[in-house]
């Protein structure tokens, strides 16, 4: 097996397709989001890059509140419309028929519609080179009735998650085939 050098690239896939939601000049706003994480485990945090001149990003600074609603195959079109227009110029929120709610945090807005709502807290805003990495603890997360296996826990299968691959041109996907049974399937090599 031979490798091709590509230089510094930051490959990983496949990505999440995260509509982030935040309030600017009191009006809520979504804006699509890949470059999404889990980044601590206790207390829960994930982690955003989201480049400075992003609309969305005003709001979060300014209320250092967000949300996270992770979209489900169903709902692509909404996702590249919040990930192709700016809330600079647009009512993202009417375009898109999102209906909005509120529970803990009274600037972070969620989407009925997504089948996962996380309500966050800024932890912290690490300014890098092109992003800046924001850091949300996650404060309350809500889940779509249906969605939930029958011992209360999430089931992915149930909430579709849309998937985003970067190359080469940018495609949506749907999770794909079962592989292996985690925690476990690596035991056969002990
Ligand atoms: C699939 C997809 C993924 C995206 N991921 C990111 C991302 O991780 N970080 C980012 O800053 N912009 C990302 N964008 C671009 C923003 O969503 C886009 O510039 C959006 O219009 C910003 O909206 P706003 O100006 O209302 O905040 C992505 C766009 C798409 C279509």
């Amino acid at each position: 097996m031979s490798k091709i050098t590509k230089g510094p690239q930051p490959w990983l896939c496949p990505m999440p397709a995260l509509l982030i939601g935040a309030t600017v000049n009191g009006k809520p706003t979504f804006m699509t989001v890949a470059w999404g994480g889990v980044a601590n485990g206790e207390p829960p945090m994930v982690s955003l890059a989201i480049r400075p001149a992003r609309h969305t990003l005003l709001g979060i600074r300014a209320n250092s509140e967000f949300s996270v609603n992770v979209a489900s195959a169903s709902q692509a079109r909404e996702v590249d419309h919040c990930g192709v227009v700016s809330g600079a110029r647009a009512d993202k929120v009417a375009q898109c028929g999102f209906s909005v709610f509120y529970r803990k945090l009274s600037t972070a807005p969620l989407i009925e519609q997504c089948p996962v709502n996380l309500e966050c807290s800024v932890e912290q805003i690490i300014e890098l080179k092109s992003h800046c990495l924001v850091i949300g603890r996650v404060v309350e997360t809500h889940v779509t009735d249906n969605c939930l296996s029958a011992d209360g826990l999430i089931d992915f299968e149930k909430t579709d998650p849309l998937v985003f691959l970067d190359n080469p041109t940018g495609k949506y996907f749907r999770l794909g085939a079962f592989a292996a049974d985690a925690f476990s399937v690596g035991l056969e090599l002990r």
